[in-house]
């Protein structure tokens, strides 16, 4: 596990703000289980309609659990789960999932615990675990799939200039609802960077 990563995003305009504004993303930490915890429980209505794994019945447990496989997968290459952090606060995750081997593309996710949102904090999370996918994963694509009727997160993708590639049938599937989605990607030159094979 490489515990020292950490993507920064600093907020240090004598206008927009101070270092209190800054996010840090890193692993998960097995001590986070509390804080992530709460966060989840804190969000259940906003989550539940758009993550599967947003029920009453998560608890502590479930966040230990998420937390020790995370990692595991984390080592294995297979999934990057980055917590979303301000000041040692958990404010929700950001996560790389469904890398594929043989096309370099990847699944782009993110939550935002309720009493943050309306500050911008999942797309300046999704910049910088993109541009980790790009620099350090040697992706090529990576794709933001949205249910159609999730307004904010389609904001989120539209915000940080995701391409909109349109529309989905059946893409989404969350508990036993199918959904339509919205195909958004970021690509490396959206970063100023080559792709590479
Ligand atoms: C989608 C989500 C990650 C957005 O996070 P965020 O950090 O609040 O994002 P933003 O601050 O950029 O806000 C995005 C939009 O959410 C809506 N929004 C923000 N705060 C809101 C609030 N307090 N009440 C209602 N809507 C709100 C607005 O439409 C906003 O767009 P705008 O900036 O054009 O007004 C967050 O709502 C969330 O975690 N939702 C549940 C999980 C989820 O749907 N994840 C995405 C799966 S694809």
């Amino acid at each position: 596990m490489p515990s020292s990563i950490q993507l920064v995003d600093k907020r240090s305009t004598p206008q927009s703000g101070s270092a209190d504004e800054d996010i840090l993303l890193r692993p998960f930490y097995f001590s986070d289980s509390a804080q992530l915890y709460l966060a989840v429980h804190e969000s259940l209505k906003e989550l539940k309609p758009w993550m599967s794994w947003a029920t009453a019945e998560y608890t502590e447990m479930t966040a230990k659990e998420y937390i020790t496989i995370a990692r595991a997968r984390w080592e294995e290459h297979t999934f990057y789960a980055f917590a979303v952090t301000r000041a040692d606060q958990i404010l929700g995750a950001c996560t790389l999932s469904s890398i594929h081997p043989i096309y370099h593309f990847c699944n782009l996710g993110y939550w935002v615990r309720t009493s943050c949102h309306g500050q911008g904090i999942a797309g300046r999370a999704a910049k910088l675990v993109a541009r980790f996918a790009f620099e350090h994963l040697g992706l090529i694509r990576v794709e933001i799939v949205i249910g159609i009727k999730n307004q904010p997160s389609i904001r989120v993708a539209e915000k940080i200039g995701a391409h909109d590639e349109g529309i989905l049938l059946n893409r989404m599937v969350v508990g036993k609802s199918i959904y339509d989605a919205k195909m958004y990607s970021l690509l490396p030159s959206d970063f100023g960077l080559v792709a590479r094979l």
